[in-house]
């Protein structure tokens, strides 16, 4: 069965991007598990952090501070639904990239210093929505994101889902979110 990984990086109890991103989990086939970042507190990468890491990477991986790298990396599906924050996302995300990003375990470097993937995913779909109209020109969470997935993780497929100017005085907000979810229906 697939493995389905979702990364809810949500932080609002009324989220609409958490909406979005269960409607499309509604249509997916496979085993979910869902990792609520909100929840679960994963400390920043601070100096002491980062020395320990460096100090067990490419020998022992055993520290639960790899099993969120061990668990993104076994994945076959990532699904990452995270609300529009400052032109980006929120910093629970970053926090999780940095928990992720380990060599190793998701990526490794070439000879020549390249980053190659080590992921087994295949699609990584990223789910946003947006207070104001921003998407056409500074999608940059999802940018951001697809980067990541790209160039490090070496996962080949990445697709966004949005709904954008939610937080406009006068939106019809049923109706945005509907559309989103419409292309959603078109897609799978
Ligand atoms: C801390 C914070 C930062 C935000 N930054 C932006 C922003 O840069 N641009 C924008 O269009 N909307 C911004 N918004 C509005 C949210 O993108 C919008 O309300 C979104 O739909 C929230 O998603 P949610 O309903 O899933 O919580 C921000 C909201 C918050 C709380």
């Amino acid at each position: 069965m697939e493995k389905i990984l979702f990364v809810n990086a949500c932080v609002r109890s009324e989220s609409r991007t958490l909406e979005l991103a269960k409607h499309l989990l509604g249509k997916l086939d496979g085993e979910v598990q869902e990792l609520i970042l909100d929840s679960e507190k994963i400390p920043a990468l601070d100096g002491e952090t980062l020395k320990k890491r460096d100090s067990l990477k490419n020998s022992d991986y055993s520290d639960p501070m790899f099993k969120y790298a061990k668990q993104f990396a076994a994945a076959d599906t990532i699904i990452i639904a995270a609300p529009y924050w400052d032109l980006m996302f929120p910093a629970l995300l970053k926090i999780y990239f940095e928990a992720i990003t380990v060599t190793g375990i998701t990526f490794k470097y070439s000879p020549e210093g390249q980053p190659i993937g080590l992921c087994k995913a295949k699609r990584l779909i990223y789910l946003t929505t947006a207070g104001g109209p921003v998407f056409d020109e500074l999608n940059l969470g999802y940018d951001y994101a697809k980067k990541l997935a790209t160039l490090f993780y070496g996962i080949p497929e990445t697709v966004c889902f949005k709904a954008e100017g939610l937080d406009i005085y006068g939106a019809d907000i049923p109706a945005i979110i509907t559309e989103a979810k419409n292309k959603i229906d078109s897609c799978f």
